[in-house]
């Protein structure tokens, strides 16, 4: 097809080849190929007259991005599954729909997260800090002791597919699983884990390890606050993989530093990237990753294939298989 006549997009990083080749061999692309993403003005001057975006959690999508890219913008696909990064209304609004990536990172996700309990419990990488400082002197009947993994109780805030694979990790080591989430998950899902559902503040109060698996929304920002940490046990640990303003980190600074709760292990932070001043690392109980949980390599190019299929079929003017606002379909039908 001649490049004119190729639908225009902007794919704002470089991907694994299973998600840019269909796109660069399809599309007019230009594909961003500095480390960091684009500056908002750089993202906004890239968007403008393209048919399909295929954006990441760094890019903000809201009505200054869409009134840039144009009314001729057919799509925006998303290479992450969750979309806080985005504003879905407004490109409801306007008939664009939104893709994600949902499904394909769930285990790898889920392992990462059983990987920052497994370590801020044992205090993985406290030790490491500690042998490579030369403090290793002995062997030491009180030396790095921290709580039991096995045979303890996790609560999961959120029981979707994550957190439903978290669950069967902590089945393995005889874990009793306590969830909570806006909604009930069915019997059949209950009984396969054996969990139980509770009110948040009784799994607060009940888990050795609470692990956070919910979408951001003005409901779930800061759901982690001072209050409800303090509801924890002083011997507990915090697991956040889903997004870091759905904890309070002025009050997890403080819960850490004053033994509330034991220790924390964050995948994610607010803001991203965290500030290598940020008070949390001076704590030797606060364990933090830069937002890798979906990072293993099979997994990233699931996620790149999945986006560029959102964002050819979005150009391509058909549905995509996986939209975050399918409502999008009836309200513009004909479109
Ligand atoms: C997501 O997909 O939402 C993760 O945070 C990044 O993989």
């Amino acid at each position: 097809m001649p490049a004119s006549s190729r639908p225009k997009v902007f794919v704002a990083r470089i991907l694994p080849e299973d998600g840019l080749r269909p796109v660069v061999e399809a599309c007019d692309a230009r594909v961003w190929e500095g480390e960091l993403p684009p500056s908002r003005d750089e993202l906004l001057a890239a968007v403008e007259g393209c048919d399909g975006v295929l954006a990441l959690l760094t890019d903000r999508v809201d009505d200054e991005f869409l009134d840039r890219a144009g009314p001729q913008l057919k799509v925006v696909s998303n290479f992450a599954v969750g979309f806080d990064n985005i504003d879905v209304p407004a490109c409801t609004r306007r008939g664009i729909p939104v893709g994600n990536t949902p499904g394909v990172l769930t285990e790898t996700t889920a392992d990462l997260a059983w990987a920052l309990l497994m370590a801020a419990a044992r205090r993985v990488a406290e030790g490491d800090r500690y042998v490579r400082a030369g403090r290793w002197r002995t062997w030491g009947p009180m030396l790095l002791l921290g709580p039991d993994v096995h045979g303890s109780t996790l609560g999961l805030v959120g029981f979707g597919r994550i957190g439903q694979a978290l669950a069967r990790r902590a089945m393995g080591f005889g874990m009793t699983i306590l969830y909570h989430d806006v909604r009930r998950a069915e019997a059949a899902i209950e009984t396969a884990y054996g969990a139980t559902y509770v009110p948040l503040e009784t799994l607060l109060a009940r888990s050795d390890y609470v692990s956070l698996h919910v979408n951001l929304t003005s409901e779930t920002r800061h759901l982690m606050n001072a209050e409800r940490l303090r509801i924890m046990n002083p011997s507990a640990v915090l697991v956040n993989t889903s997004r870091g303003p759905v904890v309070d980190q002025r009050a997890l600074y403080e819960a850490l530093r004053h033994g509330v709760i034991f220790a924390a292990a964050l995948d994610v932070t607010d803001p991203e990237p965290m500030a290598s001043d940020d008070p949390l690392l001076t704590l030797e109980n606060c364990l933090v990753v830069p937002h890798i949980a979906s990072a293993s390599r099979a997994t990233r190019g699931k996620m790149a294939a999945m986006a560029a299929a959102n964002l050819l079929a979005g150009v391509r003017g058909e549905r995509l298989p996986t939209p975050v606002n399918p409502e999008v379909y009836e309200l513009h039908e004909g479109r």
